[in-house]
């Protein structure tokens, strides 16, 4: 029996382990490339369109391919417990990597700003749940300066291991399509995902795994947009909860990816966000968190304004969704008006009859 099918062991070339290394692990990555038929006829012409579909991790976000790596360093270096501030996924993640590394796990959240998905997973799993009078750019600074105390890992993308473990999406995308894709598209919040990325498809592509680099696109919501504006926003203000962040700790990653890739990063107002979420679940069954629309709302506009025209014919876009749906219900629930739930009596004739049949 196989019993560690994790990105670590699948990439551990390409990775900053060791023997000495304790792979603490939940059997994570390897998530689903979806083909998205709707998506990619309005692309046009012969373009292909797939959704990375990061919410089938074991916590249901793209941060258990980091947590895997940090928890396992952490654990190689003797750590005996973790903190991190978090949004929400982060804290997830970390708290279910401790429990298998046996270790404490500290999180600081902005108070009444993260999902309730999210609080419950970090609550069942059993850390330490501190809620900040702040947003989540203070609880940032508060861990940094936690982290300077013996013992004590810092589990946020600040700790390298986590970019490390993260870039393997990139590896994936590529494994799968046989090249890297045209464009990539990924929602941004603290900025580490697309720096992973981007250093995951230069690795590849320097390994000779793909024949090209792909043009990065970021989004970030607008009330959130620092990158767009290229201002520490003090005041971040978004539905998507995900990326309420001001002052990504990854900023110059993000500069780069966009940079070098010949990429563009753009913000997208909440009812964009709300509108992709929708849009992804109805029309592809695909069901994400709003923060993890910004991919394909970028993808979206960028049609709508021609841009994507101006693809060869044939190019292939990845957009990666990042959380899973199921983490924040309220959201999604409250824009559709409750759900617009029908109801009937106990009886066929009353259920065919508000089914309008
Ligand atoms: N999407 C989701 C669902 C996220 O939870 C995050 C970040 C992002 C996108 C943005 O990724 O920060 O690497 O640019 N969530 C962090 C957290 C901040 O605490 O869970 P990024």
């Amino acid at each position: 029996i196989l019993h560690d099918r994790g990105v670590i062991s699948r990439y551990r070339e390409f990775l900053p382990v060791s023997d000495a290394t304790p792979v603490v692990s939940l059997n994570e990555g390897s998530t689903p490339l979806i083909h998205v038929p709707k998506l990619s006829a309005l692309a046009g012409a012969q373009r292909q369109v797939f959704i990375k579909y990061e919410g089938l991790n074991p916590t249901c976000s793209f941060k258990d391919r980091g947590m895997t790596l940090a928890i396992s360093k952490a654990a190689e270096e003797g750590a005996k417990m973790v903190i991190c501030a978090s949004t929400g996924n982060t804290s997830a993640a970390a708290a279910a990597y401790a429990v298998r590394a046996g270790m404490r796990c500290v999180v600081l959240l902005p108070a009444g700003k993260i999902s309730m998905g999210k609080l419950a997973q970090a609550v069942v799993y059993g850390a330490d749940v501190v809620a900040i009078d702040g947003n989540f750019d203070d609880a940032l600074e508060l861990v940094r300066e936690l982290g300077q105390r013996d013992g004590i890992a810092v589990v946020n993308s600040i700790n390298p291991f986590r970019i490390e473990g993260q870039k393997t999406a990139s590896f994936e995308v590529i494994d799968e399509l046989g090249d890297a894709p045209t464009v990539h598209c990924l929602p941004v919040g603290n900025a580490g995902n697309i720096t992973a990325y981007w250093k995951g498809y230069r690795e590849y592509h320097l390994a000779g795994k793909s024949s090209a680099l792909p043009m990065v696109w970021g989004a970030q919501a607008e009330g959130a947009a620092p990158i767009v504006r290229g201002e520490v926003v003090t005041n971040p203000e978004t539905v998507a909860t995900a990326i309420r962040i001001g002052n990504p700790a990854s900023w110059k990653g993000a500069n780069e990816a966009i940079e070098q890739s010949g990429g563009m990063i753009r913000a997208l107002s909440d009812d964009k966000l709300l509108e992709a979420q929708a849009w992804l679940a109805a029309n592809e069954g695909i069901f994400v968190e709003p923060a993890s629309a910004a991919s394909v709302g970028c993808l979206l506009a960028a049609i709508d304004e021609g841009l994507v025209a101006k693809l060869p014919d044939t190019a292939t876009v990845v957009c990666t969704v990042t959380g899973h749906g199921l983490k924040d219900i309220d959201t999604p629930m409250e824009f559709a008006g409750g759900g617009k739930i029908l109801e009937a009596g106990a009886s066929a004739d009353s259920v065919l009859g508000v089914l309008g049949m």
